[in-house]
């Protein structure tokens, strides 16, 4: 039985709720970003980056079939992951539409393989495009890490339940509450 089959043959499932639900789990913001042909910059945001493994490096993000900027990414046979911080969701919004000028007002260089390092990025991972798994309405791509860095550092944006915000460590605030009690 293919996994459509075994879909087709349980409960037809809400998209809606499917997206409320795995809404309650909150991802980073990272933007994938290549170099075409014409030497014009290609990017689209992705909440589904992931580390994948140690030895080899690999990282994973999955871009949506529907995608228009992934074919571009797919051609350049390689890219770089740029994590966002809390303080780019300009940047975020800006990248993340449909436009086709989107990069202009967004600065950056070229990673050692050649793919735009976004200036103020909390840090970028450079890799060469090492698989492409189908996986439903989207994909699976494996990038095997040729380079990375901590570029500005700092707090990274976080996406959760539709809306932006950023990271605020128990610790901290656990030990802002001690010392605010502790007198
Ligand atoms: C926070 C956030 C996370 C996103 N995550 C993904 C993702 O993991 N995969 C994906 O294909 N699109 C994702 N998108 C949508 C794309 O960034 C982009 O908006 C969409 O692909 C439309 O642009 P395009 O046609 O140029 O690709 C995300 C958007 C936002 C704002």
């Amino acid at each position: 039985m293919t996994i459509k089959q075994q879909h087709e043959a349980i409960q037809p499932l809400d998209p809606k709720r499917f997206r409320q639900v795995l809404g309650q789990y909150p991802t980073g913001v990272c933007v994938i970003t290549a170099i075409q042909e014409d030497n014009a910059p290609a990017a689209m945001v992705v909440g589904s980056f992931t580390s994948v493994s140690l030895d080899p490096p690999l990282v994973a993000f999955l871009p949506d079939r529907a995608s228009s900027s992934w074919p571009k990414i797919q051609a350049a046979g390689k890219f770089c992951v740029n994590i966002l911080g809390a303080d780019q969701e300009d940047v975020c919004r800006r990248l993340a539409s449909k436009a086709t000028d989107k990069f202009i007002g967004t600065v950056y260089r070229l990673s050692p393989l050649g793919s735009p390092i976004i200036e103020q990025s909390v840090a970028w991972i450079d890799c060469d495009m090492q698989a492409i798994h189908e996986a439903g309405d989207h994909y699976i791509v494996i990038g095997l890490v040729h380079d990375l860095e901590i570029e500005q550092g700092g707090l990274p944006l976080v996406f959760f339940q539709g809306s932006y915000g950023q990271f605020s460590p128990l610790g901290l605030a656990t030990a802002k509450e001690r010392s605010a009690t502790s007198v």
